[in-house]
């Protein structure tokens, strides 16, 4: 490991409230809401991180660093986890797991989820992202028509909530999915059922890398403190 002399008074927090976005999937799920920036990381994923700018690196270490908690709490130690070829990270085997961070006029979050995954058929994703105005262009990439119109009939005051928690549960269960089909999923092929902090995430076309995800794929959401924090895990079916 490779560790600063100093050591953080920072850890990373167990939360209930990250844990139940996966509806009694027993899954761990630790937070920090500042960069630790001491956090240590294996020679491997120093390596991964070693050109980006130090608050990359920090956000990276911490990431790594509650995703380690999230581990340990079930049993488990992840000394290194390594940066795969579509950016994910590699989880021991037998665990599932993922990372997000978030930060805006220096407000930060960040969290990792982790779940036993001994079939290998597991894939959770978490995301949580700032509640703030997306610019038209923006939003018409991240949303498909149904969605524009569900956030349009929310009160003025509730759109750009709304329309972050389409972005978020979207980017929640792209990384859920990946973990299982090492496929490329955009914006456009899915949509969210409804705004109000749970339900189901549909295709909007038949997309042949998801026919090994079993239906329905759910989410679950939290707004609070300017953020909005979603929950996906997808199993993958029976081989047909
Ligand atoms: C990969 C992606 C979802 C990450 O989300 P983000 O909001 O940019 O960033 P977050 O901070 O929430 O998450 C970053 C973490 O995601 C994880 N991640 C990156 N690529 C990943 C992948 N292919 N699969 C799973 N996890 C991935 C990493 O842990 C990364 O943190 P790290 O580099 O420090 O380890 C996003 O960059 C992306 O490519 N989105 C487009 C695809 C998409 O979301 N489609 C919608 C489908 S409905």
């Amino acid at each position: 490991m490779v560790t600063s002399p100093e050591s953080s008074l920072i850890e990373p927090i167990r939360s209930a409230e990250l844990e139940s976005l996966f509806a009694g999937l027993p899954v761990a799920a630790f937070f920090a809401t500042q960069l630790i920036h001491d956090a240590p990381l294996s020679a491997e994923e120093a390596g991964f991180i070693e050109d980006a700018v130090p608050g990359r690196k920090a956000e990276f270490a911490t990431g790594r660093a509650c995703a380690r908690a999230a581990i340990a709490a079930l049993g488990r130690s992840a000394p290194t986890i390594p940066v795969g070829e579509g950016r994910q990270p590699l989880w021991p085997e037998g665990i599932t797991a993922a990372i997000t961070h978030t930060r805006r006029e220096g407000r930060e979050f960040v969290a990792a989820t982790a779940a036993w995954n001994d079939s290998g058929r597991l894939g959770v994703g978490i995301d949580a992202e700032v509640i703030q105005p997306l610019k038209d262009g923006v939003r018409d990439m991240l949303l498909v028509a149904e969605e524009i119109e569900m956030v349009e009939d929310l009160p003025a005051d509730e759109r750009d909530e709304g329309a972050i928690r389409v972005f978020s549960a979207k980017e929640a269960f792209f990384k859920a999915q990946y973990a299982l089909t090492a496929s490329w999923v955009g914006f456009g092929d899915m949509r969210l059922s409804g705004l109000d902090g749970s339900g189901e995430l549909l295709e909007t076309g038949a997309l042949p890398a998801l026919i090994v995800i079993e239906r329905p794929i759910l989410f679950r959401q939290v707004a609070r403190d300017g953020l909005v924090i979603s929950g996906v895990a997808v199993r993958r079916g029976p081989a047909p």
